[in-house]
């Protein structure tokens, strides 16, 4: 995995080359689950590994805290909340600071899309993208990927829908820039106001978009259902959240009427009796818990890619410099 980025912020960052690298990784470290101690090589020697989230997570930050653990690294949980962060220090100068403290990798979740495109080129640290605004969340794009692989699904020629907020949504962004690389075809369902624009898409190859969840459903191999991203919608009127379940809700009933018992994806947290049911989510047609898991060893391998083979050339260089080398 030659020139990873050290500032990992979209899957647009990644070549295939990379990609297939960490799918490789991941499967590697599955392999060792039940045995860390076992890792053939000290995969990174004792790295400092930090998370700061800016915003609530769950799944996310505890699969990196257990990443970081497993990899046999040092973790610090950032509280961003408690930080100068809230004093007005930038997020630069916080990252500087860190660096300067030891720390090698930070993964930064927070609001603001794009906010990290500012350090390419020029990282006061290693940093990995865990959610920015609605641009990218490339780590949960990753361990979705590995787990259709895992399932034994193949993407190539295969038509995934992505039903839901894609518009709003971190997540489908990062899909649309991975799965149609793998040769999957895209379907976008939902309402008109969570999708796209046909112009934004045109961009994408393999991609359509459409408002028919049963349609959509019927010419489908793999659903990935999205909640509704009402904080991000901004006082916008949601008058179709309302009717959503029976508009756009998926359940085994729903499955089993146009006979497509498929895999059903989510990347939590899911909003149960709106666009999936408590039945559906306890059947055997739900990968939900299946991606959690799979999440553990996918953010291994990036962490272990971006601390072995992104550019050591951060900002700041501590190389014993004396007031002697001022002019
Ligand atoms: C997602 C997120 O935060 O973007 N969750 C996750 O990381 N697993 C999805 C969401 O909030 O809808």
């Amino acid at each position: 995995m030659q020139n990873f980025p050290s500032v990992f912020e979209s899957i647009k960052d990644l070549n295939k080359s990379h990609i297939d690298g960490l799918l490789s990784l991941a499967g590697k470290f599955k392999g060792y689950a039940h045995d860390w101690q076992g890792l053939p090589i000290p995969f990174i020697k004792r790295p400092i590994i930090a998370t700061s989230f800016l915003e609530n997570s769950t799944r996310t930050k505890h699969s990196f805290a257990i990443a970081i653990k497993n990899l046999g690294a040092t973790y610090i949980d950032f509280n961003a909340d408690t930080s100068s962060l809230k004093k007005g220090e930038s997020l630069e100068e916080t990252l500087r600071t860190l660096h300067s403290q030891g720390v090698d990798l930070c993964i930064i979740r927070g609001n603001i899309s794009n906010e990290l495109s500012q350090f390419k080129g020029r990282a006061p640290i290693k940093i990995i993208n865990g959610g920015d605004g609605t641009h990218q969340h490339p780590t949960q794009a990753l361990l979705d990927l590995f787990t259709m692989i895992q399932i034994k699904m193949e993407i190539s020629g295969k038509t995934i829908a992505i039903i839901g907020d894609t518009a709003h949504s971190r997540v489908g962004h990062s899909l649309l820039d991975l799965l149609p690389q793998y040769g999957a075809k895209i379907i976008l369902c939902g309402p008109p106001e969570c999708l796209p624009s046909a112009e934004e898409m045109s961009a994408y190859p393999n991609v359509t978009l459409s408002t028919d969840v049963d349609e959509t459903i019927k010419q489908s191999d793999l659903l990935y259902l999205l909640r509704i991203q009402k904080e991000r919608h901004s006082g916008k009127n949601v008058g179709y959240y309302e009717t959503y379940p029976e508009d756009y809700g998926v359940s085994v009933e729903r499955l089993r009427k146009h006979n497509k018992l498929i895999p059903v994806f989510h990347p939590g947290p899911a909003n149960v009796g709106v666009e999936i049911t408590r039945d559906l989510m306890d059947s055997p047609f739900y990968f939900g818990y299946e991606q959690v898991h799979n999440s553990i060893f996918m953010r291994m391998a990036i962490m272990q890619a971006v601390l072995q083979n992104a550019d050591k050339n951060l900002g700041i260089q501590f190389a014993g410099r004396t007031i002697h080398d001022l002019i």
